[in-house]
Protein backbone atom coordinates (compact mmCIF):
# COMPACT_ATOMS: atom_id res chain seq x y z
CA UNK A 1 0.00 0.00 0.00
CA UNK A 2 1.43 3.44 -0.82
CA UNK A 3 0.43 6.37 1.97
CA UNK A 4 0.60 10.21 1.60
CA UNK A 5 1.54 12.60 4.24
CA UNK A 6 0.45 16.01 3.79
CA UNK A 7 2.59 18.68 5.44
CA UNK A 8 6.08 19.20 6.36
CA UNK A 9 7.38 19.84 9.69
CA UNK A 10 8.63 17.73 12.20
CA UNK A 11 5.04 16.55 13.15
CA UNK A 12 4.39 15.02 9.59
CA UNK A 13 8.36 13.40 9.58
CA UNK A 14 7.18 11.69 12.27
CA UNK A 15 3.86 10.30 11.26
CA UNK A 16 5.26 9.26 8.24
CA UNK A 17 8.56 7.95 10.24
CA UNK A 18 6.00 5.89 12.07
CA UNK A 19 3.58 4.53 9.06
CA UNK A 20 6.59 3.25 7.07
CA UNK A 21 7.17 0.58 10.09
CA UNK A 22 4.00 -1.07 8.88
CA UNK A 23 4.47 -3.92 7.22
CA UNK A 24 1.68 -3.18 5.24
CA UNK A 25 3.31 0.11 3.66
CA UNK A 26 5.34 0.26 0.79
CA UNK A 27 5.95 3.70 0.19
CA UNK A 28 5.42 6.95 2.16
CA UNK A 29 5.01 10.21 0.44
CA UNK A 30 5.23 13.26 2.53
CA UNK A 31 3.94 16.89 0.99
CA UNK A 32 5.55 18.72 1.10
CA UNK A 33 8.26 17.17 3.15
CA UNK A 34 11.69 18.44 4.30
CA UNK A 35 15.48 17.64 4.09
CA UNK A 36 14.84 14.59 6.61
CA UNK A 37 11.97 13.27 4.98
CA UNK A 38 14.02 13.50 1.23
CA UNK A 39 17.04 11.65 2.67
CA UNK A 40 15.15 8.73 4.46
CA UNK A 41 15.12 5.74 1.47
CA UNK A 42 11.79 4.86 3.13
CA UNK A 43 10.15 7.91 2.29
CA UNK A 44 9.80 10.03 -0.56
CA UNK A 45 8.75 14.06 -0.78
CA UNK A 46 6.30 15.58 -3.47
CA UNK A 47 6.44 18.82 -4.40
CA UNK A 48 2.70 19.69 -4.59
CA UNK A 49 0.72 21.74 -1.86
CA UNK A 50 -2.22 22.35 -3.91
CA UNK A 51 -5.02 20.59 -2.65
CA UNK A 52 -6.65 19.83 -6.27
CA UNK A 53 -3.63 18.90 -7.20
CA UNK A 54 -2.69 16.87 -4.43
CA UNK A 55 -6.11 14.76 -5.05
CA UNK A 56 -5.42 14.38 -8.64
CA UNK A 57 -1.77 13.03 -7.76
CA UNK A 58 -2.88 10.61 -5.19
CA UNK A 59 -5.66 9.21 -7.54
CA UNK A 60 -2.92 9.06 -10.19
CA UNK A 61 -0.53 7.00 -7.61
CA UNK A 62 -3.47 4.65 -6.15
CA UNK A 63 -2.70 6.61 -2.83
CA UNK A 64 -4.70 3.67 0.05
CA UNK A 65 -4.43 6.56 2.85
CA UNK A 66 -3.40 10.19 3.30
CA UNK A 67 -2.97 11.60 6.38
CA UNK A 68 -3.40 15.32 6.95
CA UNK A 69 -0.57 17.27 9.17
CA UNK A 70 -1.25 20.95 9.38
CA UNK A 71 -4.41 22.98 10.04
CA UNK A 72 -4.18 25.18 6.22
CA UNK A 73 -5.20 22.51 4.22
CA UNK A 74 -7.39 21.03 6.62
CA UNK A 75 -9.41 24.59 6.13
CA UNK A 76 -8.74 24.54 2.39
CA UNK A 77 -11.05 21.65 2.50
CA UNK A 78 -7.94 19.03 1.19
CA UNK A 79 -10.76 16.35 3.22
CA UNK A 80 -13.46 17.24 1.24
CA UNK A 81 -11.87 17.36 -1.44
CA UNK A 82 -10.01 13.75 -1.20
CA UNK A 83 -13.58 12.07 0.02
CA UNK A 84 -15.42 13.82 -3.26
CA UNK A 85 -13.43 11.12 -5.69
CA UNK A 86 -13.94 8.50 -3.05
CA UNK A 87 -10.26 8.75 -1.27
CA UNK A 88 -9.69 7.24 1.79
CA UNK A 89 -8.25 10.27 3.91
CA UNK A 90 -7.73 10.88 7.70
CA UNK A 91 -8.60 14.91 8.96
CA UNK A 92 -11.84 16.39 9.67
CA UNK A 93 -13.91 18.31 6.80
CA UNK A 94 -13.59 21.90 5.95
CA UNK A 95 -16.66 22.73 8.70
CA UNK A 96 -15.57 20.47 11.08
CA UNK A 97 -11.82 22.22 11.05
CA UNK A 98 -13.85 25.82 11.96
CA UNK A 99 -13.44 24.20 15.73
CA UNK A 100 -9.92 25.49 15.08
CA UNK A 101 -9.66 27.90 12.12
CA UNK A 102 -12.17 30.15 13.88
CA UNK A 103 -11.90 30.92 17.56
CA UNK A 104 -15.63 32.33 17.94
CA UNK A 105 -17.12 29.14 16.30
CA UNK A 106 -15.21 26.93 18.71
CA UNK A 107 -15.77 29.18 21.74
CA UNK A 108 -19.70 29.69 20.44
CA UNK A 109 -19.82 26.15 20.20
CA UNK A 110 -18.33 25.09 23.76
CA UNK A 111 -20.73 27.49 25.01
CA UNK A 112 -23.66 26.05 23.73
CA UNK A 113 -22.45 22.50 24.56
CA UNK A 114 -21.66 23.74 28.25
CA UNK A 115 -17.93 22.64 27.54
CA UNK A 116 -15.95 24.23 30.19
CA UNK A 117 -14.00 27.31 28.84
CA UNK A 118 -12.51 30.89 29.69
CA UNK A 119 -15.72 33.42 29.29
CA UNK A 120 -15.15 35.54 26.70
CA UNK A 121 -17.06 37.67 23.66
CA UNK A 122 -16.03 37.94 20.41
CA UNK A 123 -15.83 41.95 18.54
CA UNK A 124 -15.47 43.45 15.18
CA UNK A 125 -15.94 47.00 16.34
CA UNK A 126 -12.71 48.41 17.87
CA UNK A 127 -14.35 50.88 20.17
CA UNK A 128 -17.17 48.11 21.81
CA UNK A 129 -13.70 45.64 21.93
CA UNK A 130 -11.51 48.44 24.38
CA UNK A 131 -14.62 49.55 26.51
CA UNK A 132 -14.67 45.46 27.27
CA UNK A 133 -11.43 45.59 28.19
CA UNK A 134 -11.96 48.52 30.42
CA UNK A 135 -14.95 47.03 32.02
CA UNK A 136 -13.01 43.12 33.03
CA UNK A 137 -9.33 44.89 33.35
CA UNK A 138 -6.29 42.74 33.27
CA UNK A 139 -5.11 40.19 33.16
CA UNK A 140 -7.26 39.35 30.23
CA UNK A 141 -6.61 37.71 26.83
CA UNK A 142 -6.94 39.32 23.42
CA UNK A 143 -7.35 36.40 20.05
CA UNK A 144 -7.24 36.92 16.82
CA UNK A 145 -9.95 35.10 15.26
CA UNK A 146 -8.74 33.01 11.98
CA UNK A 147 -5.71 31.03 11.79
CA UNK A 148 -2.40 32.79 12.78
CA UNK A 149 0.61 30.14 13.07
CA UNK A 150 0.29 30.56 16.77
CA UNK A 151 1.11 34.02 16.58
CA UNK A 152 -2.24 35.22 17.06
CA UNK A 153 -2.89 35.51 21.18
CA UNK A 154 -1.85 37.94 23.44
CA UNK A 155 -1.85 37.33 27.27
CA UNK A 156 -2.16 40.89 28.51
CA UNK A 157 -0.89 41.40 31.76
CA UNK A 158 -1.91 45.00 31.32
CA UNK A 159 -5.08 46.51 30.27
CA UNK A 160 -2.82 48.94 27.84
CA UNK A 161 -1.05 45.59 26.16
CA UNK A 162 -5.17 44.23 25.42
CA UNK A 163 -5.45 47.76 24.17
CA UNK A 164 -2.34 47.31 21.80
CA UNK A 165 -3.59 43.87 20.62
CA UNK A 166 -7.45 44.69 19.94
CA UNK A 167 -5.67 47.72 17.39
CA UNK A 168 -3.31 45.61 16.38
CA UNK A 169 -5.12 42.52 15.11
CA UNK A 170 -8.92 44.68 14.21
CA UNK A 171 -7.16 47.72 13.09
CA UNK A 172 -3.57 47.12 11.51
CA UNK A 173 -3.49 42.99 10.82
CA UNK A 174 0.25 43.04 10.59
CA UNK A 175 0.10 39.42 12.47
CA UNK A 176 -0.77 38.39 8.37
CA UNK A 177 -4.04 35.93 10.02
CA UNK A 178 -6.43 34.51 7.65
CA UNK A 179 -9.87 36.21 8.52
CA UNK A 180 -12.93 34.20 8.49
CA UNK A 181 -16.09 35.43 6.59
CA UNK A 182 -17.33 39.15 8.10
CA UNK A 183 -13.98 40.31 8.39
CA UNK A 184 -11.26 41.15 11.14
CA UNK A 185 -12.80 40.03 14.62
CA UNK A 186 -11.61 39.41 17.88
CA UNK A 187 -12.19 36.98 20.87
CA UNK A 188 -11.47 38.46 24.28
CA UNK A 189 -11.38 36.10 27.17
CA UNK A 190 -11.00 35.60 30.76
CA UNK A 191 -7.29 35.36 32.13
CA UNK A 192 -6.92 31.13 33.00
CA UNK A 193 -4.05 30.30 35.50
CA UNK A 194 -2.73 26.75 36.06
CA UNK A 195 -0.68 24.13 33.97
CA UNK A 196 -1.21 23.31 30.14
CA UNK A 197 -1.63 20.16 28.56
CA UNK A 198 -2.10 18.49 25.68
CA UNK A 199 -5.29 15.91 25.29
CA UNK A 200 -4.82 14.40 22.04
CA UNK A 201 -7.73 12.29 20.31
CA UNK A 202 -8.42 10.07 17.18
CA UNK A 203 -12.08 10.72 16.35
CA UNK A 204 -14.03 8.22 13.47
CA UNK A 205 -17.03 10.37 13.62
CA UNK A 206 -18.41 8.53 16.45
CA UNK A 207 -15.69 6.67 18.12
CA UNK A 208 -12.71 8.25 20.23
CA UNK A 209 -9.50 7.00 21.25
CA UNK A 210 -6.96 8.98 23.48
CA UNK A 211 -3.92 8.97 22.10
CA UNK A 212 -1.06 9.05 25.13
CA UNK A 213 -1.03 12.31 27.20
CA UNK A 214 1.89 14.94 26.51
CA UNK A 215 2.71 18.61 27.37
CA UNK A 216 4.95 21.37 25.81
CA UNK A 217 6.91 24.03 26.26
CA UNK A 218 5.60 26.70 24.36
CA UNK A 219 7.57 29.75 25.11
CA UNK A 220 11.05 30.42 23.76
CA UNK A 221 12.90 30.76 26.32
CA UNK A 222 13.88 28.85 30.12
CA UNK A 223 11.58 28.94 33.02
CA UNK A 224 8.69 29.24 30.14
CA UNK A 225 9.84 32.93 29.56
CA UNK A 226 10.00 34.91 26.20
CA UNK A 227 7.43 34.92 23.48
CA UNK A 228 5.49 32.34 22.75
CA UNK A 229 6.53 29.77 19.46
CA UNK A 230 4.85 26.61 18.14
CA UNK A 231 6.37 24.70 20.61
CA UNK A 232 10.05 24.40 21.78
CA UNK A 233 9.69 20.45 23.05
CA UNK A 234 7.46 18.11 24.40
CA UNK A 235 7.01 14.80 26.42
CA UNK A 236 4.58 11.87 27.15
CA UNK A 237 3.69 10.92 28.99
CA UNK A 238 2.62 13.68 31.19
CA UNK A 239 2.11 13.23 34.81
CA UNK A 240 0.27 16.32 35.14
CA UNK A 241 -3.25 14.49 33.02
CA UNK A 242 -3.36 11.82 36.12
CA UNK A 243 -6.03 9.44 35.58
CA UNK A 244 -8.94 11.48 36.50
CA UNK A 245 -7.83 14.45 34.87
CA UNK A 246 -7.74 12.04 32.40
CA UNK A 247 -11.26 11.00 32.66
CA UNK A 248 -12.62 14.49 33.42
CA UNK A 249 -11.16 16.15 30.06
CA UNK A 250 -12.96 12.92 28.56
CA UNK A 251 -16.03 13.45 30.00
CA UNK A 252 -16.05 16.90 30.50
CA UNK A 253 -14.64 18.16 26.97
CA UNK A 254 -14.10 15.34 24.20
CA UNK A 255 -17.17 13.51 24.53
CA UNK A 256 -19.65 16.61 24.20
CA UNK A 257 -17.96 18.01 21.46
CA UNK A 258 -17.79 15.04 19.34
CA UNK A 259 -21.35 14.71 20.20
CA UNK A 260 -22.28 17.97 19.72
CA UNK A 261 -20.34 18.03 16.06
CA UNK A 262 -22.38 14.67 15.28
CA UNK A 263 -25.74 16.54 16.41
CA UNK A 264 -25.03 19.45 14.38
CA UNK A 265 -24.79 17.53 11.17
CA UNK A 266 -20.76 17.81 10.79
CA UNK A 267 -19.60 14.69 12.47
CA UNK A 268 -15.83 14.88 13.13
CA UNK A 269 -13.03 12.92 11.50
CA UNK A 270 -9.20 13.27 12.65
CA UNK A 271 -7.12 13.82 15.32
CA UNK A 272 -8.57 15.81 17.55
CA UNK A 273 -6.29 18.50 20.47
CA UNK A 274 -7.53 19.99 23.01
CA UNK A 275 -5.03 22.34 24.93
CA UNK A 276 -6.11 21.90 28.48
CA UNK A 277 -5.66 24.14 31.47
CA UNK A 278 -5.34 22.62 34.91
CA UNK A 279 -6.00 24.39 38.22
CA UNK A 280 -4.83 23.82 41.71
CA UNK A 281 -7.97 22.13 42.28
CA UNK A 282 -8.11 19.75 39.51
CA UNK A 283 -10.59 21.76 37.14
CA UNK A 284 -10.03 21.23 33.54
CA UNK A 285 -11.21 24.04 30.95
CA UNK A 286 -10.19 23.90 27.46
CA UNK A 287 -7.74 27.16 26.24
CA UNK A 288 -8.35 26.24 22.45
CA UNK A 289 -9.16 22.96 20.06
CA UNK A 290 -6.66 21.94 17.35
CA UNK A 291 -8.12 19.76 14.15
CA UNK A 292 -4.50 17.66 13.89
CA UNK A 293 -2.07 16.92 16.21
CA UNK A 294 0.13 18.74 17.97
CA UNK A 295 4.12 19.84 16.91
CA UNK A 296 6.30 18.99 18.53
CA UNK A 297 3.92 16.21 20.84
CA UNK A 298 3.40 13.82 17.79
CA UNK A 299 7.35 13.24 17.68
CA UNK A 300 7.41 11.86 21.05
CA UNK A 301 4.02 10.54 21.10
CA UNK A 302 5.20 8.54 17.68
CA UNK A 303 8.08 7.28 19.31
CA UNK A 304 6.08 5.55 22.10
CA UNK A 305 3.22 3.53 20.09
CA UNK A 306 3.87 0.63 19.56
CA UNK A 307 0.43 0.16 17.39
CA UNK A 308 1.21 -0.59 13.44
CA UNK A 309 0.06 3.22 12.72
CA UNK A 310 -1.45 2.45 9.35
CA UNK A 311 -3.73 -0.27 10.89
CA UNK A 312 -4.98 2.26 13.43
CA UNK A 313 -5.78 5.03 10.26
CA UNK A 314 -7.78 2.22 8.48
CA UNK A 315 -10.08 2.02 11.56
CA UNK A 316 -10.35 5.54 11.84
CA UNK A 317 -11.31 6.02 8.34
CA UNK A 318 -14.18 3.35 8.31
CA UNK A 319 -15.87 4.32 11.33
CA UNK A 320 -14.41 1.15 13.53
CA UNK A 321 -11.96 2.66 16.20
CA UNK A 322 -13.70 1.13 18.79
CA UNK A 323 -11.91 -1.99 17.21
CA UNK A 324 -8.47 -0.62 18.34
CA UNK A 325 -6.58 -0.67 21.02
CA UNK A 326 -3.46 1.69 21.17
CA UNK A 327 -0.43 -0.15 22.67
CA UNK A 328 2.33 2.46 24.01
CA UNK A 329 5.71 1.76 25.43
CA UNK A 330 5.91 2.55 28.72
CA UNK A 331 8.68 4.32 28.64
CA UNK A 332 9.28 7.95 28.56
CA UNK A 333 9.84 9.93 24.93
CA UNK A 334 11.13 13.72 25.24
CA UNK A 335 11.81 15.82 22.42
CA UNK A 336 14.02 19.20 22.10
CA UNK A 337 13.46 21.64 19.36
CA UNK A 338 16.58 23.10 17.73
CA UNK A 339 15.06 26.48 15.79
CA UNK A 340 17.09 28.58 13.56
CA UNK A 341 18.83 31.72 14.55
CA UNK A 342 15.79 34.86 15.01
CA UNK A 343 12.87 32.10 16.00
CA UNK A 344 10.49 33.08 15.98
CA UNK A 345 10.01 36.35 14.91
CA UNK A 346 13.00 36.67 11.82
CA UNK A 347 14.36 32.66 11.27
CA UNK A 348 17.47 32.85 9.61
CA UNK A 349 17.66 30.06 6.94
CA UNK A 350 20.63 28.94 5.12
CA UNK A 351 22.45 27.58 8.14
CA UNK A 352 24.34 24.19 7.71
CA UNK A 353 23.65 21.65 10.00
CA UNK A 354 26.80 19.23 11.13
CA UNK A 355 26.70 16.29 13.52
CA UNK A 356 23.38 14.82 12.47
CA UNK A 357 23.35 11.08 14.51
CA UNK A 358 22.30 7.90 12.85
CA UNK A 359 18.91 6.74 14.36
CA UNK A 360 19.08 3.77 17.49
CA UNK A 361 16.23 2.11 19.23
CA UNK A 362 15.83 4.80 21.45
CA UNK A 363 16.87 8.31 19.95
CA UNK A 364 15.56 9.64 16.83
CA UNK A 365 16.32 13.53 14.99
CA UNK A 366 12.82 14.54 13.34
CA UNK A 367 13.43 17.17 10.81
CA UNK A 368 11.27 20.22 10.40
CA UNK A 369 12.41 22.94 8.87
CA UNK A 370 15.53 21.60 6.87
CA UNK A 371 16.62 20.78 3.10
CA UNK A 372 19.42 19.43 1.29
CA UNK A 373 21.75 22.01 -0.63
CA UNK A 374 24.98 20.42 -2.40
CA UNK A 375 24.91 17.20 -0.28
CA UNK A 376 25.10 18.75 2.85
CA UNK A 377 21.36 19.55 4.99
CA UNK A 378 20.42 23.11 5.75
CA UNK A 379 17.85 25.01 8.38
CA UNK A 380 15.17 26.15 6.37
CA UNK A 381 12.74 27.04 8.34
CA UNK A 382 11.95 28.41 12.13
CA UNK A 383 11.85 25.16 14.08
CA UNK A 384 15.00 23.62 12.59
CA UNK A 385 15.04 19.67 14.37
CA UNK A 386 12.99 17.96 16.83
CA UNK A 387 15.71 15.57 18.95
CA UNK A 388 13.67 12.58 20.49
CA UNK A 389 14.71 9.98 23.34
CA UNK A 390 13.30 7.69 24.93
CA UNK A 391 14.15 5.92 28.16
CA UNK A 392 12.86 4.70 31.61
CA UNK A 393 12.55 8.08 33.13
CA UNK A 394 12.08 11.81 32.32
CA UNK A 395 15.22 12.40 33.34
CA UNK A 396 16.69 9.64 31.23
CA UNK A 397 15.32 10.68 28.37
CA UNK A 398 16.09 14.45 28.84
CA UNK A 399 19.54 13.03 29.69
CA UNK A 400 19.63 11.29 26.82
CA UNK A 401 17.76 13.60 24.36
CA UNK A 402 20.63 16.81 25.36
CA UNK A 403 23.74 13.99 24.19
CA UNK A 404 22.54 14.27 21.18
CA UNK A 405 21.27 17.93 20.70
CA UNK A 406 24.62 18.53 22.18
CA UNK A 407 26.50 17.08 19.62
CA UNK A 408 24.54 18.66 16.68
CA UNK A 409 25.26 22.38 15.29
CA UNK A 410 24.39 25.35 13.43
CA UNK A 411 25.27 28.46 13.71
CA UNK A 412 22.55 30.46 15.76
CA UNK A 413 20.96 27.34 16.74
CA UNK A 414 18.47 27.71 19.69
CA UNK A 415 16.87 25.54 22.44
CA UNK A 416 15.50 25.34 25.44
CA UNK A 417 17.98 23.50 28.46
CA UNK A 418 15.15 22.69 30.81
CA UNK A 419 12.60 20.75 28.44
CA UNK A 420 10.99 18.09 30.60
CA UNK A 421 11.49 20.50 33.73
CA UNK A 422 7.57 20.85 34.93
CA UNK A 423 8.03 16.70 35.17
CA UNK A 424 10.88 16.01 36.90
CA UNK A 425 9.86 16.83 40.34
P1 LIG B 1 -4.19 29.31 22.08
O1 LIG B 1 -3.67 29.45 20.68
O2 LIG B 1 -5.60 29.75 22.24
O3 LIG B 1 -3.89 27.99 22.71
O4 LIG B 1 -3.26 30.27 22.95
C1 LIG B 1 -1.85 30.16 22.94
C2 LIG B 1 -1.32 30.20 24.34
O5 LIG B 1 -1.76 31.38 25.02
C3 LIG B 1 -1.82 29.04 25.19
O6 LIG B 1 -1.04 27.91 25.02
C4 LIG B 1 -1.69 29.63 26.57
O7 LIG B 1 -0.35 29.56 27.04
C5 LIG B 1 -2.05 31.07 26.37
N1 LIG B 1 -3.48 31.30 26.64
C6 LIG B 1 -4.48 31.20 25.74
N2 LIG B 1 -5.69 31.47 26.32
C7 LIG B 1 -5.43 31.73 27.61
C8 LIG B 1 -6.26 32.07 28.74
N3 LIG B 1 -7.58 32.23 28.62
N4 LIG B 1 -5.65 32.25 29.93
C9 LIG B 1 -4.31 32.13 30.05
N5 LIG B 1 -3.47 31.82 29.03
C10 LIG B 1 -4.01 31.62 27.83
N1 LIG C 1 2.58 22.44 20.10
C1 LIG C 1 1.39 23.16 20.02
C2 LIG C 1 0.61 22.95 18.80
O1 LIG C 1 0.88 22.09 17.99
O2 LIG C 1 -0.38 23.66 18.63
Amino acid sequence: MKVLVIGGGGREHALAWKLAQSPKVQAVFVAPGNGGTAQDSRLGNIAITDVKALREWAQAEKIALTVVGPEQPLAAGVVDEFRAHGMRIFGPTRAAAQLESSKAFSKAFMKRHHIPTADYEAFTDAAAAHAYVDARGAPIVVKADGLAAGKGVVVAMTAQEAHEAIDFMLLDNKLGVTHNAGGARVVIEEFLAGEEASFIVMCDGKNVTALATSQDHKRLLDGDEGPNTGGMGAYSPAPVVTPEIHARAMREIILPTIKGMESAGIPFTGFLYAGLMIDAQGRVKTLEFNCRMGDPETQPIMMRLKSDLFDVMLAATSGSLDQIDLEWDRRTALGIVMAAHGYPMNPRKGDVISGLPKETDSTMVFHAGTAGKDGAIIASGGRVLCVTALADSVKGAQQKAYEVANSIHFDGAQYRKDIGYRAIR
